[in-house]
C-alpha cells in the first residue's frame, strides 16, 4: 500500500479541461475523450498498486500495459536513473560513438539470451524493435545475395505494434483501418497449427497455415517469420505443445529467419527469462521492449544471432539504421539496474509460485461461475474468456460485451485489468500483474474478479 502523504492536489477540474482540450491519447476514443476528459489521472504508485490525483488507490492488474514487471515505485531503478542523468543523461551513438551502458547492457542481455543471439541493436520501444528486425532480415538477405527475400509472414491474433511495417504485421483489423495503409508483402497465418507446419497437408485448416503461405510465395522470396511466443494482445493465446518448435524447424528447412516478438514475454514475465525459454526454441532474430526496464526507461531492442552478426559486419558502408535514442545512456542504465534486480532478487522464480496461486485462483473461479472458463496462465502472462453457455461455447448476445462489463466491475473496485477481442467478440480479459506480486495480492485480485463476475451474472445470467 502507498502510505506516503500525497503531494499537493492539483487543480483536478483544471487538469481535466487541459487534458481534453490538448492531449490525443493513443489507443482511446477520441470523441469520448475530447467530451468526457480522463478515465483516471494517474499520480503515484508503490509495488502493485498506483493513486491517482483523487488518491484512490487501484491494484495494476495489467501492469499499466504489461510492461512494469517490478512494480512501481522502485527507488533503485530511480536512483540509477538519476545518477545517470546526472552523470550523462544521453550521447549519441550513430557514426561509431558509444558509452558504458549501452555497452554493458548489450553485453548482459548477449549473456542472458538463448542460443548465440549475441549482439543486441537498441531502440526505443517495441513496435521500432520490430520495424528493425523486418529491416535487418531484409538487408542480411541483401547482403547474402538474396535481395528477393523480402516478404514477412506474420500469425493472425497478433500485435506487433504500430510504426508502418509492424502494423501490417499486426493482425488486429481496428489498427490496419487506422491509417489505410501498411507496407506490402506481409502476410497472415493461422496460429498454432502445428501439425500442418510439420507437414501434414491432410489436416483442412492447411492452406491457412506458415507452410502452405511459404510453398505459395516460394521460400525464395520470404525473408522472415514473426511470432509471439505467448501472443498477448491478440487475446493471450498459449502456443500448443510443439508449436514453436515446428516453426523453428519450417524455417530451418526453408532457409527463413525466425523472429521472436519477445516484448511481452522477455525478462521473466513467462516464469523463464524469455518466453522461448519455455520451448527451448532459439529464434534468429529477438525482438525485446518493455520488460527489459520495466517501463522505468523507454527502451527496446534486437537480439541479433551470430551468424547474422557476423554477416552485417562484413559490411563495409553505413548501416542506414537508426533512432536518436539507440543506446540511450540513462535507459541502458535503468534496464541494467532492472535485470540486476531481477536476478538478485529472484523474480522469475516469484513468478512461477504466482503462477500456481493464479491457476488455484482461477480454478476457484471457474468452480463458482458458469460464465467463466478457457482460463490460462504461463507465468504472469494469464486470461480468461467468458460465454453464456460454456459448455457449448455460445458467446453472449452482440449487445453485451462480457470483458468489458467485467473490467468494468473490476475498476469499480479498484483493480484494473484489460478486455481483449476473439473471434466471438469482446470476452477475454487480460490479467498480467507486475512480477514481484506476493500470494495475498494474488488472492485479493481473485477477489476482486469474484465479486465483478458474480455482479455480471446477476446482471445477465
Ligand atoms: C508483442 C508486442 N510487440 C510489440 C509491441 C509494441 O511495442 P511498443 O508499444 O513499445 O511500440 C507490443 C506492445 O504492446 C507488444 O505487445
Amino acid at each position: 500500500m502507498i502510505n506516503e502523504p500525497s503531494l499537493k492536489q492539483p487543480d483536478i477540474s483544471e487538469l481535466t479541461e487541459l487534458d481534453k482540450r490538448h492531449y490525443i491519447h493513443p489507443t482511446t476514443i477520441p470523441k469520448l475523450h475530447a467530451e468526457n476528459g480522463p478515465k483516471l489521472t494517474f499520480k503515484e504508485g508503490n509495488g502493485i498498486f498506483v493513486k491517482d490525483i483523487h488518491g484512490d488507490e487501484y491494484i495494476d492488474g495489467l501492469s499499466m500495459l504489461w510492461n512494469v514487471n517490478l512494480g512501481h515505485g522502485n527507488k533503485e531503478l530511480a536512483s540509477v536513473a538519476k545518477e545517470q542523468m546526472e552523470k550523462l543523461a544521453f550521447s549519441s551513438s550513430f557514426a561509431g560513438y558509444s558509452n558504458e551502458p549501452a555497452v554493458r547492457l548489450a553485453e548482459k542481455i548477449a549473456a542472458m539470451a538463448p542460443g548465440d543471439l549475441n549482439s543486441v541493436f537498441f531502440t526505443s520501444g517495441g513496435s521500432e524493435s520490430n520495424d528493425t528486425a523486418f529491416k535487418l532480415a531484409r538487408f542480411y538477405w541483401n547482403l547474402k545475395g538474396q535481395p528477393e527475400k523480402k516478404k514477412i509472414i506474420a500469425l493472425k491474433q497478433s500485435y506487433h505494434g504500430v510504426t508502418i511495417a509492424a502494423q501490417t504485421a499486426t493482425a488486429i483489423p481496428a489498427f490496419h483501418s487506422f491509417s489505410g495503409s501498411g507496407i506490402s508483402e506481409v502476410f497472415h497465418a493461422v496460429p498454432h497449427l502445428t501439425k500442418c507446419e510439420e507437414g501434414d497437408k491432410k489436416d483442412p485448416n492447411y492452406k491457412n497455415s506458415i507452410r502452405a503461405l511459404v510453398e505459395r510465395e516460394g521460400a525464395e522470396t520470404i525473408a522472415a517469420v514473426i511470432v509471439e511466443p505467448v501472443q498477448g494482445s491478440g487475446g493471450v493465446h498459449m502456443p500448443p505443445e510443439g508449436y514453436l518448435q515446428a516453426v523453428r524447424k519450417l524455417c530451418d528447412e526453408f532457409n527463413i529467419l525466425f523472429l521472436a516478438d519477445e516484448v511481452i514475454c522477455g525478462f521473466g514475465r513467462t516464469g523463464k527469462m524469455f518466453g522461448v525459454d519455455n520451448w527451448g526454441v532459439v529464434p534468429d532474430l529477438m525482438s525485446v521492449a518493455k520488460g527489459v526496464s520495466s517501463g522505468y526507461s523507454q527502451l527496446g531492442g534486437v537480439l541479433i544471432k551470430d551468424e547474422i552478426r557476423d554477416t552485417i559486419v562484413q559490411y563495409e558502408d553505413v548501416l542506414a539504421h537508426g533512432f536518436t535514442y539507440s543506446g540511450h545512456p540513462t535507459a541502458c542504465a535503468v534496464a541494467l539496474k532492472n535485470i540486476e534486480i531481477l536476478e538478485r532478487d529472484q523474480v522469475v522464480a516469484n513468478v512461477k509460485n504466482m503462477e500456481s496461486e493464479l491457476k488455484a485462483g482461477f480454478k476457484y473461479l471457474e468452480d463458482k461461475h458458469p460464465t467463466f472458463t478457457k482460463s490460462r496462465a504461463l507465468g504472469l502472462l494469464s486470461g480468461f474468456e467468458l460465454y453464456a453457455d460454456r459448455d457449448e461455447m455460445v458467446p453472449f448476445d452482440q449487445s453485451i460485451l462480457p470483458a468489458t462489463e467485467v473490467v468494468e466491475e473490476c475498476f469499480n473496485r479498484k483493480l484494473i485489468l484489460r478486455p481483449l477481442v476473439s473471434n466471438v467478440g469482446r470476452n477475454i480479459v487480460a490479467i498480467a500483474p507486475p512480477l514481484i506480486i506476493n500470494k495475498q495480492e494474488v488472492e485479493l485480485m481473485i477477489n476482486i474478479i469474484d465479486e465483478s463476475i458474480s455482479a455480471f451474472e446477476r446482471k445477465h445470467l
